[in-house]
């Protein structure tokens, strides 16, 4: 083609699309880097951020809306769509898309605390405080109350009464679940916690980035667990398997205060990326909206593998640091005697690739494959380890060794 022809081409008159509402343009055929990536995502336990988008998502993003989601009033249809899903399932009344689930918090916690001094109360292990590089105090400048929960697992009312200056929580936590009883007790006190007059309410922050999981394990209802709290923070690109996103909700004003925090946090999204006759935020969103749709009724065969690999790990003599309650087994190998490098190390040998902070985690596209490799590694190591076996103890940091 003569660079003519391209001049000709993009100063062209503009031909009407002929096409249905609905009509895919392009039908998307799975390419061999995606099989070969769901492949290896199969056999990867490091956590259930590792899928890859299924066919429905790819085709999602090619049939996405073209909207600009800053200058367009109405903001883009497919983000739209995607915000009123989470309407409809957390049933509050605004939602707001983010790019990652630490924006997503960080802009729910920056909403929340208008003038310091002001402090969270958390888990001692939140993923505000611990995993978010130190956002919190930088944006929200906001002191911190960390509680250790009594139980070991999580938060009661008794916790926070004890440790009682401000909000924060999280589900689920390491794969453990807060339950709605605990949920409820602790944003009832919290919520008719006398403040002076001139204080706003307390607030209830859910770091809800495996909340699906959460609910559909202890088996409640979501809009009954998100009437706990004031605002909710959903990852999509954690169970539910979409390549990017959180969702934000909250009340029509908390929404409408965020939005100007997600802007002041870069988190405001044009048309990035101009592929196709697609823009990257509409092409995000229609890939979250089709991983939720995909996913979320599939959660409860994850958590039912998850639950079937620790029994048969139960049975061959290894100990849990935590419950096993949805998608991860945390595995406590200090008291079976085992190093994090020979759990590596053994997990490698299988073409198995796990952290060694001894947690699996298991997703949609865990492959049954992946779990026999991941089975076979784990008893020959305790069998090597009970037949006394010199096991390899250097320092490992990374999920390989
Ligand atoms: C509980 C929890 N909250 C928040 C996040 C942050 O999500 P992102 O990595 O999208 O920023 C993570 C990420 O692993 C998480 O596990």
């Amino acid at each position: 083609m003569a660079p003519s022809d391209i001049d000709m081409n993009l100063q062209g008159p503009v031909q009407p699309l002929q096409q249905e509402e609905n009509e895919h343009i392009f039908r998307y055929t799975q390419t061999i880097k995606l099989k070969n990536a769901l492949e290896k995502a199969g056999r990867d336990f490091r956590s259930d951020v590792v899928t890859v988008p299924t066919e429905g998502m790819m085709q999602a993003i090619i049939d996405a809306s073209v909207g600009d989601d800053i200058y367009d009033p109405e903001g883009d249809a497919s983000v739209n769509a995607l915000q009123d899903k989470l309407i409809e399932l957390s049933g509050k009344e605004a939602a707001l898309w983010t790019l990652s689930g630490t924006m997503g918090n960080q802009i729910c916690l920056r909403t929340h605390l208008t003038q310091p001094p002001h402090t969270v109360l958390l888990d001692h292990r939140a993923h505000v405080q611990c995993w978010e590089s130190g956002a919190l105090p930088v944006f929200s400048q906001a002191a911190v109350t960390q509680v250790h929960p009594k139980n070991g697992v999580h938060l009661t009312l008794e916790d926070v009464k004890r440790n009682m200056i401000a909000d924060g929580n999280k589900n689920t936590l390491s794969g453990t679940i807060l339950p709605l009883k605990d949920a409820k007790e602790i944003s009832d006190f919290v919520r008719n916690f006398p403040v002076p007059a001139d204080q706003k309410p307390i607030a209830m922050h859910l770091d809800g980035a495996r909340l699906f999981d959460a609910v559909a394990a202890e088996g409640v209802d979501i809009k009954e667990y998100c009437a706990c709290f004031d605002s909710i923070s959903f990852c999509l690109a954690k169970g539910v398997g979409a390549p990017m996103g959180s969702v934000i909700v909250g009340n029509k004003r908390f929404i409408e205060r965020a939005k100007w925090f997600r802007k002041m946090f870069g988190g405001g999204t044009r048309q990035v990326l101009k592929l196709l006759l697609s823009t990257m935020p509409g092409m995000m969103a229609a890939a979250a909206s089709a991983a939720l749709d995909y996913t979320l009724h599939r959660l409860f065969a994850v958590h039912a593998m998850t639950a079937r690999v620790a029994k048969e790990f139960e049975l061959m003599g290894y100990k849990f640091a935590l419950p096993v309650q949805t998608n991860m087994i945390v595995l406590d190998l200090e008291v079976v005697g085992i190093p994090g490098a020979a759990f590596v190390g053994y997990c490698k040998d299988n073409e198995v690739t796990v952290f060694p902070n001894e947690r699996l985690v298991f997703h949609h596209q865990t492959s049954s494959d992946g779990v026999s490799r991941l089975l076979k590694a784990l008893a020959q190591l305790i069998r090597d380890k009970v037949a006394g076996a010199d096991l390899m103890d250097h320092k490992v940091t990374g999920g390989y060794t």
